[in-house]
């Protein structure tokens, strides 16, 4: 029952409208296809609700790299301005995070932007080459090049604070997800120079000088944390933390040289009150960690079946994902076929957010990721409760 008292006019209207859209989905037949998500608040939107492992009438859906190469009006818009540029311009972060909203029924918004952006913002010499990721001038492998990650302050990303907030408010209610990248994917690009395959030299800091590891990932975490705050404090509704490249660590290092930085991250964003999202590919053996760490939903990638994935997980969390990229470059039927597995199994989590294993693949077609979205929707409905 909601009562008048305590409540200030537009929370109540806020809060009568949600159990109006409540009450409409108990009553909705099974097998009704109506998607009841119109204009929700992003803390009682469809998604905020899978995150919190809240009921919902039907699965939410996003997409890592929604926004990107994949679409024809991103390539036109970024020409001529290089990624790192286009990360610091607002009215650019704002057009490119908006662009897949306009195409796609996603039921969030992620928010533009990289994960080398705060680094770059204390003054690392980073920058990100076409076609090959973030390269770093002068890598760190020394305790004195520690001074180079000072703390971040707001000041230093001022744009992030006017684009997180310009989004929310074209956003009509959809929930933005803000994001950083994990201690793990932060030090490898800053250790081994740029991307890597074998992550050895960064491994090798790992395992050979404890003390110089520790503090370094002591420092990116402070960075990320502030990050983070960051955008939430000018609006973002939940957080992701993609630690995308962790999995090439066994279970024994990762909760000895990885989680405890990862923890004090989850930890620090817990009063904010918003999901926390924590992702990395090929983390099959880290998903009962990775939860540990303090995420409210563990990502996953395309290796791992969701309903195993439960098992692998603790009581208490939802999952994301976890479609491979790839099938969206096979026939329709195969990608419906899939896609549908892929909400089956996600029926035996508490919670469940579907997204793509990792990010969309540039070549993907928009077409069929608009598809898949409604198909996510309208299947998810359908499917028992
Ligand atoms: O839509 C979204 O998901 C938001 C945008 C986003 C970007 N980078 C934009 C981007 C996100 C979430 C990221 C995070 C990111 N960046 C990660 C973690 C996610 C993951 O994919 O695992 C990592 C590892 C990076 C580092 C990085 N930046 C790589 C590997 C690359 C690709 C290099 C290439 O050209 O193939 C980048 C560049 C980058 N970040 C692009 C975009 C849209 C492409 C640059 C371009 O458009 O020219």
């Amino acid at each position: 029952m909601l009562t008048c008292q305590a409540l200030g006019g537009v929370d109540l209207l806020r809060r009568v409208t949600t159990a109006f859209r409540h009450e409409r989905a108990q009553q909705a037949p099974r097998g009704c296809e109506m998607i009841i998500d119109v204009n929700p608040q992003p803390d009682e939107s469809i998604f905020v609700r899978a995150c919190r492992r809240q009921p919902v009438s039907h699965t939410p859906v996003w997409f890592m790299r929604q926004a990107g190469r994949s679409l024809p009006e991103y390539r036109a818009a970024r020409a001529g301005t290089s990624m790192l540029d286009a990360c610091r311009t607002p009215e650019l972060i704002t057009e490119f995070t908006l662009q897949p909203m306009r195409r796609y029924a996603v039921d969030a918004a992620i928010f533009f932007s990289d994960i080398v952006v705060p680094l770059r913002a204390v003054g690392v010499g980073v920058d990100i080459r076409p076609g090959v990721g973030p390269v770093v001038e002068q890598p760190i492998r020394a305790t004195g090049d520690l001074q180079r990650l000072r703390a971040l302050e707001p000041d230093d990303v001022p744009f992030v604070t006017e684009a997180v907030r310009s989004v929310v408010g074209e956003l009509d209610g959809k929930p933005l997800i803000g994001f950083a990248g994990g201690p793990f994917t932060l030090a490898s690009y800053l250790i081994d120079g740029g991307p890597s395959k074998s992550f050895d030299t960064t491994k090798s800091l790992m395992y050979g000088d404890p003390p110089l590891w520790n503090a370094l990932l002591a420092r990116l975490a402070d960075i990320t944390i502030s990050f983070l705050k960051i955008q939430v404090a000018a609006g973002a509704a939940a957080v992701q933390l993609f630690d995308s490249w962790a999995g090439v660590v066994s279970s024994d290092d990762y909760r000895r040289s990885v989680l405890p930085h990862s923890k004090r991250i989850f930890d620090e964003l817990a009063a904010t009150g918003v999901p926390r999202i924590h992702f990395g590919v090929g983390t099959g053996e880290l998903l009962g960690l990775m939860g540990e760490a303090g995420a409210d939903v563990v990502g996953v990638d395309w290796r791992v079946p969701l309903d195993e994935a439960v098992r692998r997980v603790e009581p208490g969390k939802a999952l994301q994902g976890n479609l491979d990229p790839a099938i969206l470059l096979a026939p329709w039927e195969v990608i419906e076929r899939r896609a549908i597995g892929v909400l089956e199994a996600g029926r035996t989590a508490e919670g469940h957010v579907f997204n793509l294993g990792h990010g969309v693949l540039p070549q993907t077609d928009p077409g069929v990721l608009a598809r898949l979205t409604d198909l996510v929707h309208s299947a998810s409905a359908r499917l028992p409760h």
